[in-house]
C-alpha cells in the first residue's frame, strides 16, 4: 500500500434505503487493500455507528476518509443540533431515538459506547445547535506502549 487514499461522502438525512452505504464501502476498499479482517471489522463497525448517528440523530452530512499506510481515520460531521451532554450520552443504553426509529431496530443506545470500543482514538467535537463531528482513528498495527 502506498500513498493516501482519500474518500468524501455525502450521508442523507432519515433515508435508511442507503443509510450505511458510506462505511460499507469504506469496509470494501480496506479489505482490497489488504487490511486484516479484523482492523476491517472494527473500523466498519465504527463508522457505520457514526453513520447512522449522523443519518438518525444529525439530520444527515459528510464523511472524510484517509487511509495511510499505518491507519484510517474517519470524520462523520453533521449540522445537526448537537449533543448537550456528551458524556451521558457515551453512556450504554442512553438514547432519545423516537419510537419510529425503535421500530426500526435503532435507539438501543448502544452506538457511542460501540465507537469508543472499536477505534483505537475518539474525539467528538459538538455543540448545540451547530453540530456534530465524530473523529476515529484505526491503527492497522497494534500500538506499542509509550
Ligand atoms: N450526530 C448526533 N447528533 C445529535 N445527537 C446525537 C448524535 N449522535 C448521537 N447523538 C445523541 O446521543 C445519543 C446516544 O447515541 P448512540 O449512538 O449511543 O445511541 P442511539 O443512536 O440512540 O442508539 P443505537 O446507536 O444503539 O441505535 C442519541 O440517542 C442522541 O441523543
Ligand atoms: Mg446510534
Amino acid at each position: 500500500m502506498g500513498g493516501v487514499v482519500v474518500r468524501q461522502y455525502d450521508i442523507p438525512a432519515n433515508d435508511f434505503t442507503v443509510a450505511g452505504e458510506a462505511s460499507s464501502n469504506v469496509r470494501k476498499i480496506l479489505s482490497q487493500l489488504g487490511v486484516s479482517p479484523d482492523i476491517v471489522k472494527r473500523t466498519s463497525i465504527a463508522m457505520y455507528e457514526a453513520e447512522i448517528n449522523a443519518v438518525i440523530h444529525g439530520n444527515g452530512g459528510q464523511a472524510l476518509v484517509e487511509i495511510d499506510t499505518d491507519k484510517i481515520y474517519i470524520r462523520i460531521s453533521d449540522q445537526g443540533p448537537g449533543i448537550a451532554d456528551l458524556e451521558l450520552a457515551m453512556q450504554e443504553g442512553y438514547s432519545t431515538a423516537p419510537d419510529s426509529i425503535r421500530e426500526m431496530g435503532f435507539g438501543a443506545g448502544m452506538g457511542l459506547s460501540n465507537i469508543k470500543k472499536h477505534a483505537d482514538q475518539l474525539k467528538i467535537d459538538t455543540e448545540i445547535d451547530k453540530g456534530t463531528t465524530v473523529n476515529i482513528t484505526v491503527f492497522f498495527k497494534p500500538q506499542t506502549g509509550v
